[in-house]
């Protein structure tokens, strides 16, 4: 068992957060951006299709900021130390990071020096270009600045050390994204936030057998569902959006089942399954066929789900008021046209547990809002 630490995205640690989570189980929280958890080796692979992951270390440890010079020496000596004990390979590199908002006298080059310096003076040679060990030194402040809104306020400054893994490299995004494919068009999901949902999808320990997205559009999610070895089940009511998800997978070497079909009727294509994911986000305003309908047609996706799989779990994103952001009531905030304290009601009665519900800025006046259903018990 090793004791990992896992470091998120800037763009928004709530939703790292979560999807650390989903994939894992129990997290300790140390800071807003960074996560702890137990893992066996062979377990790491599970963090491999990770959205909003940025690094994995073995954790060394972590610490409030020590203001003088003389904490910070001792320190750097524990880091150092701990560091030597736990190398593997005979040369090393100290790298270090800064996040969140930090005062400008922080000099995270003194912390990489003095550690630096504890190690080599150990006879360890250091190798900046392809060190067996990697040091890494992270020293984080505050989450004031973010742009979301953020349930863990953090208002110090602490640092957490550790050595990088090796068997574990950061998912590429790039060379798909929706401008990129051969099919695009203005209302493809980014393929980081496809992959996103299908995360928040994952319980620990339950298998996801089928993504299915009755609204696939241009094929962001299938695409990332595929990439994972994960079946996905697609479909949508225009024809040219069904050709155009299969001409975008035979674009990356794959192919899933993609049907015409309308999504107010999901169960009589699917039937009954296990382990379904229903991954995706409804049409709305112009890519709805009638806009009026949009809520409709998303409830009765949720009823459908319900007929499909029961035991399944929903991960959709649904369109919100920009009050959603900076709302410190959820109840008030607009969801796809309706007070969200009414559409609650009424996802409860259907039978689903709303398990998520977190607000994400899409661009500048776009709001979503990131909505994860369980089964209700
Ligand atoms: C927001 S887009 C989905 C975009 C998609 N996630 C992507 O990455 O391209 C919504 C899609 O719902 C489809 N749609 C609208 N009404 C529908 C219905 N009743 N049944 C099935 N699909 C429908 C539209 O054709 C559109 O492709």
């Amino acid at each position: 068992m090793l004791t990992v630490a896992m470091v998120g995205m800037g763009w928004h640690s709530w939703l790292f957060r979560e999807e650390m989570k989903a994939l894992l189980g129990d997290i300790s929280i140390l800071h807003p951006r960074i996560v702890s958890y137990d893992i066996g080796r062979e377990e790491i692979s599970k963090l491999s299709g990770a959205a909003l992951l940025d690094e994995v270390l073995i954790l060394g440890g972590h610490s409030m900021f020590p203001e003088s010079p003389e904490l910070q020496n001792s320190l750097c000596r524990t880091i150092g130390e701990w560091a030597i004990q736990n190398f593997e390979g005979d040369d090393f590199a100290v790298r270090t990071r800064k996040i969140g908002e930090l005062p400008d006298t922080i000099s995270s080059r003194s912390f990489e020096d003095r550690v630096g310096r504890v190690v080599s003076s150990n006879g360890i040679r250091v190798n900046l270009e392809s060190p067996s060990n990697e040091i890494v030194i992270i020293i984080a402040g505050s989450n004031d600045g973010d742009t979301h809104p953020e349930p863990f306020e953090f208002g110090e400054t602490m640092v957490v050390w550790g050595l990088r893994v090796k068997d574990w490299s950061k998912e590429s995004f790039s060379g798909r994204s929706p401008t990129e494919r051969p099919y695009f068009k203005p209302i493809s999901l980014e393929p980081r936030q496809a992959r996103l949902l299908i995360s928040l999808s994952r319980v620990p320990d339950r298998e996801i057998k089928a993504v299915v997205d009755p609204f696939c559009g241009t094929g962001g999610i299938a695409i990332e569902a595929v990439l994972q070895d994960i079946r996905a089940l697609a479909s949508d009511l225009d024809s040219r959006m069904v050709e155009g998800t299969k001409e975008n997978l035979k674009w990356l070497g794959k192919e899933c089942v993609v049907k015409k079909w309308d999504a107010s009727d999901l169960s009589a294509l699917w039937g009954e399954r296990e382990g379904c994911s229903f991954v995706f986000d409804p049409p709305y305003g112009r890519s709805s066929w009638r806009s009026a309908d949009s809520l409709d047609i998303f409830l009765s996706v949720l009823k459908e789900a319900k007929k499909i799989d029961a035991e399944g779990v929903v991960s959709t994103m649904l369109p919100a008021g920009p009050e959603a952001l900076n709302s410190g009531n959820n109840d008030d905030i607009i969801v796809m046209g309706k007070k969200w304290s009414e559409l609650l009601s009424i996802i409860q009665e259907i039978g689903w547990n709303v398990h998520l519900f977190c607000p994400v800025r899409v661009h500048r006046s776009l709001v979503r809002a990131i909505v994860v259903c369980h089964p209700a018990d």
